[in-house]
């Protein structure tokens, strides 16, 4: 079954086609960083209209990519929420109009669904149950995927999510967007122990709290400057990609632990950190649990994943009509999506 995966919830306008939910067939992105990164972050009206200009254009590269025409396609997959809402409302508007104008079944997928789906094509053998750690611009969870089609949270953030605060502290320290390769990029050079930075405290045991985290940068860096004193990029950066990375592995190896998981994953655009990829190799070895990390083409934002989820979705009969509407919120958990 050949899916046609669209994703269009923040800067990057994705299209993909992948068979039978494992095997990638093209994955095609236009992305509008480089231009959000003058202004520090995502503009979300910037992110809208980049997606109306590059859409097309992007699904008809799926497709040539993929050796097959819109009639080939099974189904349309498209993500409907959470994101940007405007940016969101571009993809589900978009494939609504494809499916109905080549009368495919449509199928709204849950952005988080996909980032974690995106571990399917990575790893063809892996399948639920399994726990996984999911952190990106706009979430942090700890989820216990214990289907295809079905999760429960465990943990979550209680304010930034991981990638934002990788996003802001690196637009404290000069660094640019998006913030979490530019950080890892200048923590390469330098020392993680130099600042000790606060694990801040949260109610929930899986839950985490980046806030605190944040802020402590910003703090020291504004007390430092206006003492006349420098901070060094580079040992800053490595020491709030330390701290971070040691948060969030520790609280999924907490909650392996605690389920007794032995199959550990993570997934979004964080899943891309170099450290934490490391931490959690050590980790799961410790605990005799074997750990799955989505290919480095396939932590950010991507077509693909929507594709591969949208594959299990429509397996389990989760079809949307042509009144599909797109949301800024919703669990990876709500009882709407069973
Ligand atoms: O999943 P994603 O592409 O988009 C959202 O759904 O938000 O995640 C984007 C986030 C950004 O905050 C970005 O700074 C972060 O993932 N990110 C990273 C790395 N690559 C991307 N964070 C830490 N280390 C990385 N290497
Ligand atoms: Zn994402």
């Amino acid at each position: 079954m050949n899916i046609l995966g669209i994703e269009s919830s923040c800067d990057d306008t994705c299209a993909a086609v992948v068979r039978d939910g494992k095997v990638l067939l093209s994955n095609c992105v236009a992305s509008s960083a480089a231009e959000q990164d003058l202004y520090g972050g995502v503009v979300p009206e910037i992110a809208s209209r980049r997606h109306i200009e590059h859409i097309s254009q992007v699904t008809r590269a799926a497709l040539d990519g993929a050796g097959l025409s819109l009639a080939e396609i099974d189904a349309v997959a498209v993500t409907f929420a959470p994101g940007l809402i405007g940016a969101v409302l571009v993809g589900v508007n978009f494939a609504k109009g494809l499916a109905f104008s080549a009368q495919k079944p449509l199928v709204g997928v849950h952005h988080l669904r996909g980032h974690i789906a995106a571990l399917y094509l990575t790893h063809p053998d892996l399948a639920p149950p399994f726990l996984c750690l999911v952190a990106s611009g706009g979430h942090s969870h700890i989820v216990q995927v214990e289907d295809f089609t079905q999760f429960r949270v465990l943990g979550r953030t209680v304010d930034d999510a991981a990638g934002e605060a990788f996003d802001k502290v690196a637009r404290t320290l000069g660094l640019g967007y998006p913030g979490g390769p530019a950080v890892s990029a200048a923590a390469k050079q330098g020392d993680p122990r130099a600042y000790a930075l606060p694990t801040p405290h949260v109610e929930g045991k899986y839950n985490v709290s980046f806030s605190g985290l944040k802020t402590a940068v910003l703090n020291f860096v504004n007390r430092a400057r206006m003492k006349g004193e420098t901070v060094s990029v580079p040992d800053m950066a490595a020491s709030f990609e330390f701290r971070i990375t040691d948060i969030l592995a520790e609280k999924l190896l907490a909650a392996a632990r605690d389920t007794g998981a032995k199959k550990i994953c993570v997934a979004g655009g964080v899943a891309a950190n170099r450290v934490l990829r490391e931490t959690l190799t050590t980790g799961a070895k410790h605990l005799g649990a074997r750990l799955y990390l989505p290919d480095l083409s396939l932590c950010g934002d991507n077509g693909a994943m929507i594709a591969a989820q949208g594959y299990y979705e429509y397996q389990a009969g989760h079809t949307a009509a042509l009144s599909l509407n797109g949301y800024a919120t919703l669990d990876i958990d709500d009882p709407s999506l069973s």
